[in-house]
């Protein structure tokens, strides 16, 4: 890229070719809007760092599992790591292949890992003994063996927001680390499991490599002892987690935070004569800043004690603010001289959650439209239709072009499957 995705002409943003002024125009708002060179510039960022060794790239779907967002990455031969069926049903669908898809969760449904298992899909990454009972009975009905990786809980500290560390002894993910040695054995014994890996996810939002290093230690001693009870760990998924640019944040380099990673690993397997295969899965890092989402300002109205913006996206299309209470960078799209008084940019939902920024010095009237940065990222797969609001747009720019990448939802589709009762 010769000038950044998402930058300023004259004062107007430009998504690429295309201002965004013009996009709000012409598809209306709230709307997502993602920018393929930043999609495919994170996506390098990872592979040009694993290229030549032994290590692979899975895409976090839940993080944005648009198909054209999906299909950016499945045509550059990236694997994914799914949550659930209909995950597994989007890779398919965006041209992504079973083989290099991992399957990730803590709950997953009989039906889910039966799909799954005719699909053919790289590993399972299981979380309990009964979770092994359940995948084993399903593969045997099959007459298949499901390839299974065990997540383990290596009680980290990722430093990150509550809501989204899931690294330490007190969540509800993974096998805890002192029982990981015997439910490997358990695994090894069943029959219609084959133990190819191990796997780890300690948080998201991640800012610091310390943590990520911390776990491969832990996790690699593991692997010593899992392999001396004669159980052997062909690759070691590291999970995803690293964190973006929201504000003032300053995460490392994708590339520096893969090959720290990487030669910690490699290390470890010199020393024991052991090669062994690295799965990364990120998802944020990848798109999260690949993504805005565009704004009207609907009303402003002066408050006793504050300002208010109320725009046209709400908690329902972004519900990280309301959620973590999570800052995205929020400016207009045309600037605007004259003064720029503080407010709280808020939706139109009945909650007082329903905020999407504070107290943002901003030069803006009525009509005017905002862009909402960092947005590619748990944005449009964590809106709702919390007060019958239909889903917003997503469009993809390609240098000038530009791709509808979701219409827009109506409310005839909401009301669709609904029945009254008879008479
Ligand atoms: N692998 C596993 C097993 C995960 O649970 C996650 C995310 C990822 C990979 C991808 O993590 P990433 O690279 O995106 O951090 N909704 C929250 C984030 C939840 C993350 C859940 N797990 C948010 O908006 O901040």
């Amino acid at each position: 890229m010769t000038q950044p995705a998402f930058h300023r002409d004259n004062g107007t943003l430009f998504v690429e070719g295309v201002s965004a002024a013009d996009l709000a125009a012409q598809y209306g708002t709230p709307l997502y809007v993602y920018s393929r060179a930043a999609l495919t510039a994170a996506w390098h960022a990872y592979a040009d760092a694993c290229a030549g060794r032994r290590a692979t790239v899975h895409v976090a779907v839940k993080a944005n599992s648009n198909l054209a967002v999906l299909n950016v990455f499945a045509r550059e031969g990236a694997g994914f790591d799914i949550v659930s069926g209909g995950e597994l049903a989007r890779v398919l669908a965006a041209g992504g292949k079973a083989a290099n898809t991992v399957f990730s969760g803590v709950g997953k449904h009989p039906d889910e890992m039966r799909m799954a298992l005719e699909a053919g899909v790289k590993c399972f990454n299981v979380e309990s003994i009964p979770e092994l009972d359940r995948l084993n009975a399903v593969a045997g009905e099959l007459g298949k063996k499901a390839p299974v990786s065990l997540r383990v809980n290596p009680d980290v500290d990722a430093k990150t927001h509550p809501y989204i560390s899931t690294g330490l002894k007190s969540n509800k993910f993974g096998v805890a680390f002192d029982e990981a040695r015997a439910t490997y054995r358990a695994a090894a014994a069943m029959p219609h499991l084959h133990v190819v890996g191990i796997d780890c996810h300690i948080g998201s939002q991640i800012t610091e490599v310390a943590p990520y290093l911390d776990a491969v230690d832990k996790v690699l001693e593991l692997v010593d002892q899992i392999e001396s009870d004669g159980v052997q760990i062909h690759h070691i998924d590291v999970g995803g987690g690293l964190g973006i640019r929201y504000d003032d944040e300053t995460p490392p380099d994708i590339g520096e935070f893969v090959r720290t990673v990487l030669d910690r690993i490699e290390a470890h397997g010199a020393k024991t004569g052991k090669t062994r295969e690295v799965y990364f899965e990120p998802g944020r890092s990848l798109v999260g800043n690949a993504g805005i989402l565009l704004t009207t300002v609907e009303f402003l109205k002066p408050g006793a004690e504050k300002n208010f913006a109320i725009v046209d996206a709400a908690m329902n299309d972004l519900a990280r603010p309301a959620m973590y209470e999570a800052y995205h960078a929020i400016e207009p799209v045309t600037e605007r001289a004259g003064a720029a008084p503080t407010y709280d940019i808020v939706g139109p939902v009945c909650e007082s959650g329903d905020w999407l920024g504070r107290e943002r010095s901003l030069a803006i009237e009525a009509g005017d439209v905002l862009a909402i940065r960092s947005a590619g990222a748990y944005g449009f797969v964590m809106s709702s239709n919390y007060n019958t609001r239909p889903r917003a747009a997503e469009v993809m720019v390609d240098g000038t072009r530009v791709h509808v990448a979701r219409e827009r939802e109506t409310v005839q589709q909401l009301l669709a499957g609904e029945h009254l009762l008879p008479d």
